[in-house]
């Protein structure tokens, strides 16, 4: 439902501080109009805060915003609320929403950037050949290192729910929209540490700019909750990328030991 009240200071420090956990620098104000879909209206909001620090104070706007997550909020909840959703552009070429998959009370979240086409058409997350990469990363390192663990014990998601066209990276708008649900999602599960895969993912949590070669094997925070980023496993399927497979190998044994030693 559009936001059409003028909100509180406090309320609109949340959605900021909620924004800069996304790595959003930019908000659109829609203007309240019925029929066709409003056109996004750029506003500038100050610069952010390094990652840690309070958001400077804001002035009250009215914004169509989404609600923050409900108290007692579910995934099942969550699926609902998307529902059929056309709340952006991506809707227009998808199959199937991507919502994720896995055991929802995992204490490890992998998070990718959004849907390619396997995970278009089966509506399951990394289940062409980067999942498989993933999947044979995951199983293959906790039995290295003596864990018993299995792709069905963890959970994975992505920023974006709907497959970007041509596989493009998430434009900021609709990873805005859509992280509404990251949000939600990753609050509903709470894990004890977050993985996030790629630039996107690294840059979607952490607030941060930098590379994902200047970010992997580093941990940063969102919400409270560890985060470590490596690289996305599509780009460890190019052949060159050797020793960027042995230094993703070395970001998931920190991870699987942080969680499960
Ligand atoms: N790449 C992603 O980032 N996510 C998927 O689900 C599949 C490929």
């Amino acid at each position: 439902m559009p936001y059409t009240q003028p909100m509180d200071a406090e309320l609109l420090r949340q959605y900021l501080e909620f924004y800069q956990d996304l790595g959003i620098k930019t908000l659109y104000r829609r203007e309240a109009v019925a029929g066709p879909a409003p056109i996004p209206i750029p506003m500038d909001l100050p610069p952010l805060a390094p990652v840690g620090q309070a958001l400077p104070p804001a002035n009250p706007v009215p914004m169509d915003l989404p609600p923050l997550a409900p108290t007692g909020d579910t995934l099942l909840k969550i699926v609902e609320d998307i529902g059929d959703c056309h709340r952006c552009r991506l809707s227009e070429g998808r199959n199937k929403i991507v919502f994720g998959v896995g055991n929802p009370q995992s204490p490890l979240v992998f998070v990718g950037e959004g849907p390619g086409a396997d995970e278009d058409a089966q509506g399951i997350p990394f289940v062409g050949r980067a999942g498989q990469l993933l999947t044979q990363m995951i199983e293959g390192t906790a039995k290295k290192e003596g864990i018993e663990l299995l792709r069905k014990d963890i959970y994975i998601c992505n920023v974006v729910k709907c497959r970007p066209p041509e596989n493009r990276n998430p434009e900021p708008d609709e990873m805005e929209i859509c992280g509404q649900f990251l949000h939600r999602q990753l609050l509903a599960i709470r894990p004890k540490v977050i993985c996030a895969l790629g630039g996107v993912a690294a840059r979607a949590l952490t607030g941060h700019k930098e590379g994902v070669t200047k970010m992997r094997g580093k941990w940063f925070q969102w919400q409270e909750i560890p985060v470590m980023v490596t690289y996305h496993p599509s780009y460890l399927l190019r052949q060159y990328n050797q020793e960027a497979k042995r230094e993703a190998w070395e970001d998931l044994k920190k991870v699987l030991h942080y969680v499960y030693d």
